[in-house]
């Protein structure tokens, strides 16, 4: 199957496996695995702050920080369709106990005026706004990458309001690679960040939540309370030390071809439009007269070529480690002809 889904379906490499080998390992939730430790020092330093944790996955990167800055009845801001809002579960809710005051914007940056409005007024009626999420880049609009200054312009309204706020950074090695400007810079305004392992970067597990000291000891307590500590898990934290050594600068690959791809796909036939992507991502919407989008999906996966329906009419396509210029052929001719039922 040639699969262009996502690039969470990347399969560790070779190498990649080897380096859990030699990893120096030991009981994580007492403090003892030394490749943890390392991964989440080097994380911190990366993304400019004080400390960090290792956690499974991203959705629990992004929930522990909703518990950390949100008592139950209190609102977080965010773009309607970011992951937090769309694809968690209702986590919010259900763990947080989090009101969601969702925005609208065209690709997911958001406008740092409409935040400024969605603010609710100090009263003993409204909850009160406490936190502002942002998605670095930004998934369902297309992998877009928000701009470092509407970054700072956002998290400095947010601030100034008292409130904190909080960097998805699932693909945010995606946004430095395009951009040029390091992690950093991007996490300067945002009291949480973290960053995935299981995207672009192609390891199997792992994801790391950073901030200040404060943040990150109340992080803890809510890992091991929530069941995310760990034990031995440098074997896991050796493949991700290994992603940021070898599969970063390659994202600029990975990019590349969904330019490349973007450019092929405008001459299909029953196409209304396609994103212009700034990273890996591509979503193209299918005109009224074509097929639907789960029927594309299907025929492409008949003839061994995986893709994903996001909405009736609307595809998405992904680019990543394990897919490279020779598949671009196939998945054309199988779109060609998805594209021609009716
Ligand atoms: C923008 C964004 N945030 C969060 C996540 C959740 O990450 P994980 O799959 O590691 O839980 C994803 C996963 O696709 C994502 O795309």
């Amino acid at each position: 199957m040639i699969d262009f889904y996502s690039d969470t379906k990347t399969r560790p490499s070779r190498s990649m496996r080897e380096a859990m080998l030699d990893a120096p390992v030991g009981d994580e939730q007492k403090g003892e695995d030394p490749t943890t430790a390392a991964l989440e020092a080097r994380v911190a330093d990366m993304l400019g702050k004080e400390a960090a944790v290792f956690l499974p996955s991203g959705t629990l990167c992004n929930e522990i920080a909703l518990r950390v800055w949100l008592k139950p009845g209190e609102t977080l801001i965010g773009d309607r369709a970011c992951h937090i809002i769309t694809s968690e579960g209702g986590a919010p809710a259900a763990l947080a106990g989090a009101m969601v005051h969702p925005l609208d914007s065209a690709d997911g940056v958001l406008d740092p005026e409409a935040v400024r409005g969605a603010i609710s007024p100090a009263s003993r009626y409204a909850s009160a706004t406490r936190l502002v999420c942002v998605e670095q880049t930004f998934n369902l609009k297309g992998g877009v990458v928000w701009p470092v200054d509407q970054l700072d312009a956002v998290a400095a309204i947010a601030h100034g309001a008292g409130l904190a706020t909080h960097m998805d950074g699932a693909r945010l090695m995606n946004a430095v690679v395009a951009s040029g400007a390091g992690a950093a810079q991007h996490a300067a305004g945002y009291d949480s960040v973290w960053i995935d392992f299981t995207k672009g970067l192609g390891a199997p597990v792992g994801a790391v939540l950073a901030g200040s000291r404060g943040f990150i000891e109340e992080a803890w307590r809510l890992k091991q309370q929530m069941g995310g500590a760990m034990r031995q898990s440098g074997v896991i934290a050796a493949m991700c030390s290994f992603a940021l050594d070898h599969n970063v600068e390659r994202l600029a690959e990975d990019h590349e071809l969904a330019r490349n791809l973007a450019v092929r796909l405008a001459d299909l036939p029953n196409i209304a439009s396609i994103t212009r992507p700034q990273t890996n991502l591509i979503f193209m919407d299918i005109a009224q007269a074509g097929p639907t989008a789960a029927a594309v999906v299907e025929f492409c996966r008949q003839r061994g070529v995986q893709i994903g329906a996001f909405g009736a009419r609307r595809i998405r396509l992904v680019t990543h480690l394990d897919v490279g210029p020779a598949d671009l052929d196939p998945l054309y001719a199988a779109l060609a002809a998805g594209l021609h039922q009716s």
